[in-house]
Parts: C-alpha cells; structure tokens; sequence
C-alpha cells in the first residue's frame, strides 16, 4: 500500500468542517497554511485564535517519514514505547548511507556490503512495527515522498531538514528531530510554535533558461539564510499556477535554506497532473472535491499585505538564471559577466570541474529532461564537455522512466557518471578524493540546495556553487563559471562558435511513468512474530536500554563541565565522522560535550575529574563519575543547545549519569529533549550566579522532592574551601513532564501507560 486514501478522506472531511470553525474563531479569511494547521489540531475542532510566532500549538500530523541516518535512534527509541505499531502512517527511506564513487552498479553494492547491519536492522524493526520500508537504491526520501505519499492539505513530519519539500504538493511538511517523531509515532500530539506566515507572490512566467530554482534562489538572496526562521512560506499568483508540481517542490525543498519552518502552494491543476501521473487519481478526485479549502480565501491574495506578516512579490517574466554560493546558498550572482567580476575579486575559481545533477532538490523528470535537452545539443553540435558530469536520480521510477526515454544515456554519451538513486555528494557521500582536507582550491556546480564548506567532497577549498538542472549543464559543458548560456557561445571540435538554444523537457514523461521494482517492502500485517536484527557486538547499532529514574535525591552530584560562551548541539553532539554511531547510544556518547569550551581552562574536552583531581576528557571523566555511582551536573551559557533539533545532545548526558543541565537559557528544542529523556533543564534565576559555581564544587539539591510548576528549585554549591552559595533555578516543567521525569523519561511513560 503506497498511500492511504481512507487517511486523506478523513482529512478532508475534518477539514471541510475545522476550516469553518477556524475561520469563526479568527474572524477572517484564511491562508492555506493556516487552514492546514487549523485542521490537524490535536484537540480536533478550533475553539480559538492563535497567535503567530508565539502559541505553542499541538498538531496531529497524518504521516511521517524517516531517513536511514536519522531514522536508526528514532526506531530505537521507538521500540521502546512498548506499542505493537506506529499510529501514524510512516516510512523509513534508505538513501543517505550510500556513497558515490563509481557509479550505481558498484556503489550500491558496496553500501550494502558496509551498511547491511543499519539497513536490516531498519527493513526488520519497520516489518515489526507496520512501517513502509524503501530500500536502498529506491531513491531520495523526498522524491519518494512527493512520488507516493504527499498530498494537497496534508500535514506530515520528517526527520530530515528538506521534509518541506512535499510542500510542492500541497503540505504543510516540516523537519523535526527523531524523538518528536518518536512521540508522534507513539501516539503523542505533536507541539510546534504556531508559525508567522510570508506570502511570496509570483507574477509573469518561467520561459527560456529561467526555472523554479532561480525562484528560490531569487527568495535567499532576499531574504538570506535567516529570513524565513519560524515562518511558513506560501507561493501564491499566476507565476505559482504555471508551475509545474515538481518544480514546486525544488521551491519548497529549499525553503530550508532560509530558515523557513516548511513552504506550500495551493492545489492547482499542475499537481493534479502530477497526482494523476503518478498513479493516485483517488487523491486527484478527493482533492477536487474540496479545492477551495485547499487554498487560501480569494481574499487573501488579492490583499496579501493584510493576511500575512510580510510579503514579497517575485515577476518570472523578468527573472533570469543565478547561480548562489560559494559556501552559503543565499548569495547570489547571475550568470556572465557579474560573476566573471565577482569571481576574479574573491578568487574564486573561474574552472568548473565538476557539474552534479540530482538531490532530493532537482531530480524529477522534468529536471533531468531539460537538462538533457541542453546535453544533447552538446553532442549535436560538436561540443566537447569541460567538466565532468555526475547524476543522482530522485528515484528508481524517475530513473527506469528516464533510462526507458533516452535521458540517462545522452549523459552517458557525456562521460557522465549515473550515481545510484541516493543522496551521495549532497551529503558528503562522494569519494571525489582520497585526502579531501589537503585538495586543491577548485569550483564545481550543482543542482542541490546545500553548498557550505566540505559539504560535497570534504574539500574545504571547494567552492560551490548551487544553480538549475539546465544551469549545471551548460555551464558544466562550458567548463567555466561565468559562461551565460543565453549570450555567450562555445568553440566546437572544427573549430566553429556555437550557441545553445533554450532548453526544452517535459513536465512529466510523455509515456507515463514505469517503474520495475521501485524498492519498496510494505510491512506485515501482524509483526509481533518479526525479530529485530541486532547484533550484540555491534559497533554502529545498541539496543536502549529504558533510563531508570533520576529521583528526588540528587546529593554528592560532581561539576562536569561549566560550559563557556556558544554551546550548539554540534558541540555537545558533533556530526562529521561521529554520524556512523547515530545508531549506538554507548559509542556515540564518546562525542558527548566533546565541543565545548570548558570557563575554567578555555580548553575543550579538558575537564577536571574531582574523584582523582587530573584532567581527562569530557565523556571519560561522566564514565568515571557514572562508575563510582556520583551524578554529575553539566553548567551552560545562554540558548544552550542552539541548532539542531538530535535527540543525542540529550540522550548522550543522560546516558553518561548526567542529572541535570543548568543555564543561563536554553534554545527551547533542547530543552525539551532534555525533559524528554527524564532529566532536569533548569535555568539560572539570576544569570550572575553563573559566575559563583567552581570547579571542585560538589552540588547538593534542597527541595527536589518539591518538585513542581511554576515552584523554583533551590541547589546547594559547596565550594572546595567549605564555603556554599545556594542558587535559584526556573524551570518550565508542566504536570506531564515532571511525570516524565520521575518515570525516567517520556517512553516509559508510554510504556507504563501503554501496559497499564
Ligand atoms: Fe539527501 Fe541532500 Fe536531500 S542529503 S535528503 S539529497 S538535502
């Protein structure tokens, strides 16, 4: 069963109601985003108005999907809670752990040769627990997601950033970390700040070189990598209308680039193309029967300015092809002789190497096609390429369907390499060199959404550079980075100057999509009798083990580390080379806190153990701590645990005998996923008193046992010298999460609950 239509019947049919109901309590029309959200309240029918930016709000998402490298400590956790089957539809989607070197074939075997643990590990416990299962090869979750699963109105959650992706059809999809999708697929609503809303409005059309990526690349340089944090962008106008679905999507997908909470457009007749096309004519036929509430209210785009907090007005007429980067994907250059100047002022490499064509951001057909039209003119007119050539399709039906239409093998008559349906070089999976810190300064081109430093190869002297599928090709084929496909022209093999003409493809294949076997295992239909695979001496994957409760005596505990300035989830939980551990709570602790600065010292993973009195690491000296039956307290600066939403940065200390975290603030997701994993967040009542604790204190809590809402905790320091400063500290625990406290953690709540 690829989709659900009974599911998205019900949502239509709640949201035919809720939307009424909401627009009374508002008292105004209404946005799509905000028709979407009102209609999967956890608490079903609006009673009430919130308020943007700053209501936290329960939903009820219809479905969730989870990657391979974050969906590893999700299912984990899951297992956990005790229940039989995920409650909310979901899929798990193979596709980061795959690296590219040398093309499909070999690539895939070799993933599967070096991951076969996480990926049967991942198709066991998704057969258990009634969870769709895309192998790997089968393509990008998100392609796959948009391909299948996706629909006009729904609500859907993801672990993974560019989950906003299926706003191309019509959703309201957002990324989030793997324990509120835990929460979710436990059963749990799910709470997110009710966002601010930015309409962009798209005037003209896309005609010759232009295509949906110059729109979002248009959107960055606007409104940069910040200026969409804690809003919903909603596209709206003729130039929104005109578009094809998937080319919606690439505008969606790479909203997370600005920061946004997710992207959408309404429903239109181009997604139902595309539902059509894709086998869900059901769906097509649902969604047209309740059109106008998958939309915003006439009223709202005639007069954006007084529906959303700010808009912004884009004419397709008049926008022409950008290329955004090096290194950030909001700066942006158009192409030919602006960049000729701007590269030869910033040094950047005029030289492109390499041209890459795929990514969950721009591998639909229609991207290929249009790409291909300008590979094929290429070999029409003698044309030799500069740049070498790498393609990752979006998904085993788009590649079957593209190799069956000739697309693939214009590329190949290119030299180019067919990389397997994956992520690959989008995520740092490319084997581009042997020593990536020490390769030379280079430019290369892509059609994905991240660019940032090492983000490609791990060369950190690679520049590159983020434009359309076309863009890619032509400039790949050029070899240079200021080449303007629409002026400029290229020297052939006799010697003769020739020109491009514009590009040409296909919004979906002519011939309907086909696909042999597009890698997907649906799950029993009663899997209590499936064993999860795992093995004991596995160094990437561990069983969890519940956490037992702190408890009310926290006594004795020993100073971990008093944390200095910044103090991100990349320093308490680092990625890079760590990411293989995400699967293995035991050995990925061995990152924990490993980035932080210590206030003592300035030094990072140099702290003092008080049982011996010498300097050790941070995670030895938790063991150490853990082993001799001493809590341990970790002390932190403002908005601690700033940037990623991991789970890890809270398991890790919790794992490690980390009893509480104590800060100046907390970035509000971390604190959370403390609260979630039964241990104390609290924070300073007065943020001078930061500066009072030591580093051989002992800490003593005083009234523990009253722990309640709204009641401050007060906590004894007592200093190496006998002197004691007893500190207030906040905290923001309502009933249920001090349950999760004194049971351990939010899952075994669950559990308990659940076998109650
Ligand atoms: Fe994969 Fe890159 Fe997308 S890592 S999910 S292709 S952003």
């Amino acid at each position: 069963m690829a989709f659900d239509i009974d599911m998205i019947k019900k949502v239509y049919s709640n949201m035919t109601e809720r939307v009424d109901a909401a627009r009374n309590v508002v008292g105004k029309p209404l946005t799509l985003s905000e028709k979407i959200l009102y209609s999967h309240l956890w608490d079903g029918t609006p009673n009430k108005a919130f308020t943007r930016g700053k209501d936290y709000v329960d939903f009820a998402p219809d479905r969730i999907a989870c990657q391979d490298a974050t969906a590893q400590m999700a299912l984990l956790q899951f297992m956990q809670a005790g229940k039989d089957k995920v409650a909310v539809p979901t899929t798990v989607h193979c596709d980061h752990l795959i690296q590219a070197k040398s093309g499909a074939a070999t690539d895939l075997k070799h993933a599967n040769d070096v991951s076969s643990e996480v990926f049967d590990f991942l198709e066991s416990v998704s057969n258990k627990y009634g969870i769709g299962f895309w192998k790997p090869g089968a393509g990008i979750i998100h392609q796959v997601v948009l391909e299948n699963y996706a629909f006009p109105g729904g609500m859907m959650i993801g672990t993974d950033s560019h989950t906003v992706n299926a706003g191309g059809l019509g959703m309201v999809a957002i990324g989030v970390g793997g324990a509120d999708a835990v929460d979710v697929m436990a059963g749990m609503a799910w709470e997110l700040k009710f966002p601010k809303l930015i309409g962009v409005k798209l005037t003209g059309k896309l005609s010759g070189w232009t295509a949906p990526k110059d729109v979002i690349l248009k959107v960055a340089d606007i409104l940069t990598v910040k200026g969409g944090t804690g809003a919903i962008v909603e596209y709206f106008g003729e130039g929104a209308t005109s578009m094809s679905c998937t080319g919606k999507g690439t505008i969606c997908n790479m909203g997370a680039e600005i920061g946004a909470t997710t992207s959408t457009f309404g429903y239109d007749e181009s997604m139902e193309r595309y539902l059509r096309a894709t086998d869900r004519e059901d769906v097509a036929d649902a969604a047209n029967e309740v059109k106008s509430y998958l939309t915003a209210d006439a009223e709202v785009y005639a007069n954006p300015e007084q529906y959303f907090d700010q808009v912004i007005e884009i004419n397709l007429s008049e926008l022409s092809p950008l290329l955004n980067g090096p290194f950030t994907p909001d700066l942006s250059t158009p192409a030919g002789s602006e960049m000729t100047e701007k590269a030869n002022a910033n040094d950047w490499p005029l030289t492109v190497e390499w041209g890459l064509i795929g990514s969950c951001t721009n591998s639909s057909y229609e991207d290929l096609s249009r790409a291909s039209s300008i590979a094929q003119q290429a070999l029409d007119k003698g044309l030799e390429t500069k740049a070498e050539f790498g393609i990752n399709p979006g998904s085993e039906k788009v590649r079957y369907t593209a190799d069956r239409d000739g697309i693939l093998s214009i590329f190949e008559k290119l030299d180019a390499k067919i990389f397997t349906n994956a992520c690959g070089p989008c995520i740092g999976q490319w084997a581009r060199y042997s020593d990536p810190k020490n390769a030379p300064k280079n430019s290369i081109i892509h059609s994905f959404n991240r660019n940032f430093a090492k983000r490609a190869d791990g060369n950190p002297n690679t520049h590159a550079f983020v434009a359309s599928p076309e863009m890619v090709a032509a400039i790949a084929i050029a070899g240079r980075l200021d080449f303007n496909p629409m002026t400029d022209t290229l020297t052939n093999k006799n010697g003769e100057e020739v020109k491009f003409d514009e590009p040409t493809g296909w919004e979906l294949p002519p011939k309907g999509f086909e696909v042999k076997d597009n890698g997907y295992l649906a799950p029993m239909e009663d899997g209590s009798g499936v064993s999860v695979v795992v093995s004991e001496d596995s160094e990437r994957l561990q069983l969890l083990t519940p956490f037992e409760p702190i408890g009310n005596e926290i006594k004795g505990a020993k100073l971990l580390i008093k944390a200095h300035g910044k103090c991100t989830t990349d320093h308490i939980s680092m990625a890079g080379p760590w990411l293989r551990f995400r699967g293995h709570l035991d050995n990925i602790s061995n990152n924990c806190l490993i980035g932080a600065v210590n206030a003592y010292n300035q030094k990072t993973n140099f702290v003092k153990n008080q049982l011996n009195g010498e300097y050790a690491g941070v995670p030895d000296t938790a063991r150490a701590y853990k082993a001799a039956g001493v809590k341990s307290i970790v002390v932190g600066d403002h908005n601690y645990g700033e940037g990623s939403s991991r789970e890890h940065a809270a398991m890790e200390p919790r794992h490690l005998g980390v009893a509480a975290v104590i800060v100046k603030s907390f970035a509000r997701i971390h604190e959370t996923n403390l609260k979630k994993q039964g241990m104390l967040g609290l924070t300073f009542v007065n943020e001078a008193d930061y500066d009072k604790i030591q580093e051989d204190d002992t800490i003593n809590f005083l009234d523990l046992n009253e722990f309640a809402p709204g009641k401050t905790l007060n906590v004894e320091f007592v200093h190496a010298d006998g002197s004691k400063d007893v500190i207030e500290l906040n905290h923001t625990y309502n009933e249920s999460q001090i349950a999760w406290y004194n049971e351990g953690s939010a899952l075994n709540l669950i559990k308990r609950e659940n076998n109650a």
